[in-house]
């Protein structure tokens, strides 16, 4: 069986440029902090992977901290921020952030850091005269804001986000692994600190980077050495940090962000147009060109995703699946949607690589059994 793939937020598949990068560094064993030539060629290396992940999201190589993934450069943000000054630091972030930066608020919190979060609307976003009353309330000395929601795919307004922090001081933070790849940099790239990862760019997992703009203060939270300008200890992974180089050099262009958008648009024209009881979340607001949350009334979200697994198509169910329950995305609660109407969502994300071919299979798939399975429930 021929499978679809439609999960490209959750992760992508290598790319073959990615890969080729990293079998070259298999035969380039050295250690890059070491002075004598074997560690000069896998430092030279590494510092080619950052100038490509720097012309990628558009800024400079020096400020480019590679971690082992978008997970740790949240953690590194938001930590890094707390060692730098801690009896001060206040943070604003919102109710729909990836657990990363979640948990990482959480554990602040029990540290004694004042935490405040911003609440979203319906729409997945929330107001700006919002954001600066609370922000002029809260007095925060970081505010951290994804670019793009990973369930939803909504964009926030980081340009006005930046200019109202920017002229109070305050350091703003952005996750942008969904928009790395999806958004133009010039979207998210004047934010002062940074999170990007390579498996959402069709490179290797356990590769990723905080970037710290220019004069951006940080301390480090992982300590063994001077790597990365001594803002990350600790040998790097020359192997997944070449696949990152490698998926970064062939970064996705305007072209191929907009051939899937027309997918995207035209899946989401026709289940809507053919199927009652469907409606899809972040509507109304911009959302990167991939992504489409959608709710079917009354169909519970595991027994749909298990219809189409079977079916040799993968998709999310946007909530975190654990010992056989799914809960209900903390995205979506976030949102306004009950317990019940989040467990009924599903989230379809594409990729360059997903063909026509590929989304009406998925359409008449998804139209064939959301319509057994309400006509099996009718009847029972
Ligand atoms: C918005 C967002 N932030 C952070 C991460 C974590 O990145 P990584 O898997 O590289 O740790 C993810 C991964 O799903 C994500 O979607």
């Amino acid at each position: 069986m021929n499978r679809i793939y439609a999960d490209f937020n959750a992760t992508t598949p290598l790319s073959v440029v990615s890969r080729n990068s990293m079998a070259r560094a298999f035969e380039i064993w050295g250690n890059p902090s070491s002075s004598h030539s074997h560690g000069r060629q896998a430092n030279e290396i590494i510092e080619e992977s950052r100038c490509f992940v720097a012309r990628a999201a558009g800024v400079f190589p020096l400020e480019v901290v590679f971690t082992s993934g978008g997970s740790e450069a949240n953690t590194l943000a938001l930590m890094g921020s707390f060692f730098l000054k801690a009896p001060q630091m206040r943070l604003l972030t919102t109710t729909v952030e990836h657990s990363s930066v979640r948990d990482t608020a959480g554990l602040l919190q029990e540290q004694g850091v004042p935490v405040d979060y911003l609440q979203v609307k319906r729409s997945g976003l929330f107001d700006l005269e919002v954001f600066e009353s609370q922000i002029t309330e809260f007095r925060p000395t970081l505010v951290s804001v994804m670019a793009a929601n990973n369930e939803t795919g909504v964009l926030f307004p980081l340009k006005e986000i930046f200019q109202i922090c920017q002229q109070r001081g305050i350091i703003l933070h952005t996750d942008a692994v969904q928009a790395f790849g999806k958004v133009s940099p010039e979207e998210w790239n004047f934010c002062d600190l940074i999170s990007i990862t390579a498996h959402k760019i069709f490179g290797p997992k356990g590769a990723g980077a905080l970037i710290v703009r220019r004069g951006t203060p940080l301390v480090a939270t992982h300590y063994g050495g001077a790597q990365e300008i001594k803002r990350r200890g600790g040998t790097e992974n020359v192997v997944g940090l070449l696949g990152f180089g490698g998926a970064a050099s062939e970064i996705s262009t305007p072209d191929q962000i907009e051939k899937v958008r027309i997918l995207r648009d035209s899946f989401e024209k026709t289940l809507l147009e053919t199927l009652p009881g469907v409606s899809l979340n972040g509507a109304d607001v911009k959302r990167i060109s991939n992504t489409s949350s959608i709710r079917f009334e009354g169909i519970a979200s595991e027994v749909l995703l298990g219809a189409l697994d079977l079916e040799g198509i993968s998709v999310s169910a946007g909530s975190a699946c654990s010992s056989g329950s799914i809960s209900p995305s903390h995205v979506l609660l976030a949102m306004g949607l009950n317990k019940q109407e989040a467990k009924e969502c599903l989230r379809f994300s594409w990729g360059k690589t997903t063909s026509r071919e590929e989304v009406d299979t998925v359409l008449q798939a998804v139209i064939k059994h959301v319509t057994r399975i309400r006509d099996r429930k009718r009847k029972a």
